[in-house]
């Protein structure tokens, strides 16, 4: 079986556009490829170097959705990043051969300088986020690396210096391919791209009355005004729902009577509701018995650092081999 390394940033509760968007292919993906899963505390303070007394929570909260998702610790190693320091050794080293304007030319680099403009960005840690990232996906000589459109930039980067480190010290590292999770963009409850710092998100494990009024008050076409005028799925938050919770005959059926305005928007959310909570009520529940006990949660995290820890270190090994160093 090939090997995937995917990372997912410690964001708290993660919500319905973090699950269509990644979790549920990576959930997918377990069954063929041996699967390495961090979440990436390490890359959360390149941000949040500032607060960093909220990541620990965090990273809970994204590991008991994993779970509850149904990544499963018996097929992939789930694991939190920062119990691996050699993602920091190699980081470090990669640091060495990788040349300051490529990162530069990074297009998330300026985007997000000007998207947190109050925050300051100008650090080593943050101007060297792909270089982590790609000694992330290389300690576990990875070939495979499934990740949103977004990401795409980070990964060619990983490849340019991958291939790098092998020119200067020997061919020790396959250069990993994009796996691309194409899934339709989930707008948030209030039409723009769902987002926690927007507070537009519905959450993966939404409680059931929380989600039906969620999406009651959802906005829809802004040009149903009167439940008289037709209305247009495509630029519809709640149709955005219907493409990954609605069956394809009833989904056009449900853009049929948009379109021809045979009905209102509460029966179309209706429709949707009653195909949510079968897939996101269980789910909510597997959540809420899991952090119960959070030490279970840790538990299962440690084991996974250990087994990543193994192929880690002797990755490591050979780096340390091939680049000349003397051993300790
Ligand atoms: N940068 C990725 C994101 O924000 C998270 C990440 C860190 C990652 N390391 C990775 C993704 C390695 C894939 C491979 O989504």
């Amino acid at each position: 079986m090939k090997r995937i390394f995917s990372g997912m940033q410690p964001t708290g509760q993660l919500h319905l556009g973090n699950y269509f968007g990644a979790l549920k292919n990576w959930v997918q993906l377990q069954d063929s490829y041996e699967c390495f899963y961090g979440i990436v505390d390490l890359h959360a303070l390149t941000t949040a170097y500032d607060s960093s007394d909220t990541v620990a929570d965090a990273v809970i909260a994204v590991a008991a959705d994993w779970l509850s998702a149904g990544l499963d610790p018996e097929k992939s190693v789930l694991f939190i990043q920062s119990h691996v320091q050699e993602h920091a050794e190699l980081h470090l080293i990669l640091s060495m051969i990788t040349p300051i304007p490529w990162l530069e030319r990074v297009p998330t680099y300026k985007e997000k300088q000007q998207e947190l403009a109050g925050k300051d960005l100008s650090t080593y840690g943050f101007l060297g986020y792909p270089v982590l990232q790609t000694a992330d996906i290389i300690l576990y000589k990875a070939e495979v690396v499934p990740v949103g459109e977004d990401q795409v930039p980070h990964i060619e980067l990983a490849r340019e210096v991958t291939r790098r480190f092998n020119n200067y010290y020997g061919n020790i590292f396959p250069e990993p391919q994009t796996l691309l999770s194409s899934s339709p963009k989930l707008r948030g409850t209030d039409g723009r791209k769902m987002s926690k710092s927007y507070g537009n998100s519905i959450f993966m494990a939404e409680d059931p009355a929380e989600l039906d009024r969620k999406v009651r008050k959802m906005m829809t076409d802004p040009r149903r005004k009167r439940r008289s005028d037709p209305g247009g799925p495509e630029d519809c938050p709640v149709f955005d729902l219907h493409k990954v919770f609605t069956e394809p005959e009833k989904r056009e059926e449900v853009a049929h009577l948009c379109r021809t305005a045979g009905w209102g928007c509460l029966d179309c959310k209706q429709v949707l509701l009653d195909r949510m909570h079968p897939v996101m009520d269980p789910m909510k529940r597997r959540r809420d018995e899991l952090l119960m006990h959070p030490d279970r949660i840790l538990a299962v995290l440690h084991q996974g650092a250990d087994r990543a820890r193994r192929v880690a270190r002797q990755t490591m090994e050979q780096v340390r081999a091939a680049i000349g160093l003397l051993k300790a």
